[in-house]
């Protein structure tokens, strides 16, 4: 499978549209329509994703069709963020979130950083288990608002990474 690391106008689109299409399936029943609309539009619009990019240290990863992925190194605290993993309905279960997890690991050895760490909404019980498998553990428990009257209920886990080499 192809993987592209996201730079130009025609992938942030794509990653934008994947955005949608797995969200407005995968998070409705969790956290209603009006949430998943509120955030696609603040966190994975083009725009969004564009500005992550430029000025907040992001890197996303396209695999074209089947899924993206997010990372935030923060070399300072010693810790990468997985902030984004999204594989098509379609595409699950064949590897690819495991393949992704891999490859968040590997570019956290690389840059230095220790652990790699997420959230995920309590109720997203199936990537829970999806994480536990790859041997993240929940570290506590977070409730964060991000404005137009939603709040995120989410548990942050993380994984020590071992330094490259
Ligand atoms: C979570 C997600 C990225 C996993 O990707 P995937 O391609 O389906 O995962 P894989 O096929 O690589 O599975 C990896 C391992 O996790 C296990 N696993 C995957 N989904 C699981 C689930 N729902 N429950 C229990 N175990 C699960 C698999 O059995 C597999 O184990 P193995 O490799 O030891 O056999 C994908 O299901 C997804 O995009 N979900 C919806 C969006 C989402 O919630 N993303 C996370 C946001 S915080």
């Amino acid at each position: 499978m192809k993987w592209e690391r996201v730079t130009g106008r025609e992938q942030i689109a794509a990653v934008a549209a994947l955005a949608r299409e797995i969200w407005m399936r995968h998070y409705v029943p969790i956290i209603g329509a009006a949430q998943v609309e509120y955030m696609l539009e603040k966190f994975q619009s083009a725009e969004a994703i564009a500005r992550q990019i430029a000025e907040e240290g992001c890197e996303y990863y396209l695999v074209p069709d089947a899924g993206y992925l997010a990372l935030v190194p923060d070399r300072a605290e010693n810790r990468m963020l997985l902030s984004k993993i999204y594989v098509r309905e379609e595409m699950r279960g064949t590897g690819l979130g495991r393949a992704m997890v891999e490859f968040a690991e590997k570019r956290c050895a690389e840059l230095g950083c220790g652990r790699l760490w997420l959230t995920v909404n309590r109720n997203n019980a199936g990537s829970i288990a999806f994480y536990e498998r790859m041997g993240f553990r929940k570290a506590r428990m977070a409730v964060t608002d991000i404005g137009g009257g939603f709040v995120m209920d989410d548990w942050w886990m993380e994984k020590a990474v071992p330094a490259a080499g």
